[in-house]
């Protein structure tokens, strides 16, 4: 039959059927007034190309009306889940359910993939006459946590960047986009109670002697979240804590061991001076930090970073050798535990949840605490075995900091990870009981942007390799299917483009 479909994640069923929904001079549309978001979607999409009569309070009828009729039944939940949908294009008429207004929403995203690549543009061409290919869809994703992460410290991208990354993300039905926020190299997120965090600490001097740097203001970040809510993509801040913090200590240098002086750094790598685990300060402004993250961010989880932290400072520092002696802790690995865990106590209180890097498993995991598994699966693994909450993102294989390509020109840096390499990690361990994979939430792909100073750059290394994350998280694993993947992202090349996207040509996938 010809016109595949060729949907990105592949759904879990999908049966295509003869014949093709040709749309109407105007399309008329009614959308469950349970799912605002999603109706607002269809507009956006359709609004500009082939106009939309108005929405219509009453399901339109199936008699050749010509209609699109989403609606929420709630007694679906059983066999769509959270997030799953049913979706039948017919000759007569687009019909889509799910139990939740975010499965509806993911259902117009495969809807979206059904239409031509032009709807992407706001090009005004020459829409009429546009049909879809008829087909029974009944979808709904493998893993619950679908996300992608952007490192906007290193380097900084503005409101409209991130978001046209959130509008690709819920493209691929990505649900989680990790807000990467502190850094060395910069404090991105106004902190009204310590404004020095972002006076100084969102600006370094580069080696000409010019300025470079940026933060959101709190009314962008919630403009954020809210683009996001309309999109089913929860936006996890992370305030990296004990390391990764020399911005923040360059305001507040007497929160340190040596008390500094310091200066925002527009260096690469991993640096030793952290904060001070023996000062109560540094604990009191990062809960103030904390208490406005969670007021501006309503996410579950909130991320703590916690990776790459040197203890050299510590190990000589009076008054963090006073707190491993009043705690009773034994060396300074467990001084880092014993700091994460007045955060996971600190955050469960307030009804949330800490996640972290996986060296925060060494001196021992806080109860709460999820893991975020980089460095590879195995701390993962381990923090699944012990119960904990793990999302997997394995440098080896999701870093899209790293090329595509040995000895390619490219902005990235370090390693290789090809589509392939990409797409065939399945998060789920092989060795991990039914009881414990239950722990594995799902896994994302991490964009680390030092080698990337502007946006066309970041698109370049992300797309299409988070198209591959994006299957790898809401497919079946029994269906995934590397040259099957190739073919149908092969016709996703002109919808990035009418998108704006600065994709790679892979060229396995664009030959
Ligand atoms: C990391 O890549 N340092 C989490
Ligand atoms: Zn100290």
């Amino acid at each position: 039959m010809s016109d595949a479909i060729q949907v990105i994640p592949r759904p879990a069923q999908l049966t295509r059927v003869e014949g093709q929904y040709e749309f109407s001079a105007q399309v008329c549309i009614f959308v469950d007034p349970a799912a605002p978001h999603v109706a607002e979607a269809l507009l956006r999409l359709l609004g500009p190309s082939v106009g939309v009569r108005g929405l219509r309070a009453e399901p339109v009828s199936g008699n050749g009306a010509g209609g699109i009729t989403l609606s929420i039944d709630g007694s679906r939940r059983e066999a769509l889940g959270e997030e799953g949908y049913e979706l039948r294009v017919e000759t007569t008429g687009v019909r889509g359910v799910a139990a939740t207004s975010t499965g509806l929403f993911w259902a117009v995203q495969t809807f979206r993939q059904l239409l031509p690549a032009a709807v992407e543009s706001s090009a005004d061409a020459d829409k009429k006459g546009w049909s879809v290919p008829c087909c029974h869809i009944v979808d709904r994703p493998r893993f619950s946590w679908r996300g992608a992460h952007l490192d906007v410290c290193r380097h900084f991208f503005g409101v409209e960047e991130v978001k046209q990354y959130i509008d690709l993300l819920a493209l691929y039905k990505q649900n989680v986009f990790h807000w990467h926020l502190t850094e060395d190299q910069g404090w991105r997120l106004q902190i009204e109670k310590h404004p020095g965090l972002t006076d100084q600490g969102a600006w370094r001097t580069k080696q000409d002697g010019s300025r470079y740097g940026g933060f959101y203001t709190q009314a962008q970040a919630r403009e954020i979240v809210a683009y996001g809510q309309a999109r089913s993509v929860t936006v996890v801040p992370e305030i990296e804590l004990p390391g990764h913090a020399l911005a923040a200590l360059t305001a507040y240098p007497e929160l340190s061991c040596t008390g500094g002086p310091f200066q925002v750094t527009g260096e690469w790598g991993v640096f030793e001076d952290v904060y001070c685990a023996g000062n109560d300060k540094a604990l009191g402004l990062l809960r103030d930090v904390f208490d406005e993250v969670i007021d501006i961010f309503p996410s579950r989880f909130i991320h703590v970073g916690g990776d790459e932290c040197p203890k050299t400072r510590w190990a000589k520092c009076p008054a963090c050798q006073q707190r491993i002696r009043d705690e009773g802790l034994t060396n300074e690995h467990e001084l880092q535990s014993w700091f994460v865990r007045q955060f996971d106590q600190y955050l469960t209180e307030k009804g949330r949840r800490l996640i972290g890097w996986d060296e925060i498993l060494e001196g021992g995991l806080a109860p709460g605490a999820a893991v975020m598994s980089w460095r590879g699966t195995e701390g993962g693994i381990a923090a699944a075995q012990a119960g904990h909450d793990v999302v997997m993102t394995p440098h080896r294989h999701v870093y899209f900091d790293y090329k595509h390509k040995d000895g390619e020109q490219e902005p990235g840096r370090l390693g290789i990870n090809s589509l392939e390499t990409c797409y065939a990690f399945d998060p789920l361990p092989p060795d991990l009981t039914a009881e414990q994979s239950v722990h594995i939430l799902g896994a994302q792909g991490n964009v680390w942007s030092e080698g990337m100073s502007d946006w066309p750059a970041v698109q370049q290394l992300v797309w299409p390799r988070m198209c591959a994350v994006a299957e790898m998280v809401w497919s079946p694993q029994a269906d995934r299917d590397f040259a099957d993947f190739v073919e149908r992202l092969r016709s996703h090349g002109p919808r990035m483009e009418a998108l704006g996207v600065n994709y790679y040509r892979d060229e396995t996938v664009w030959a």
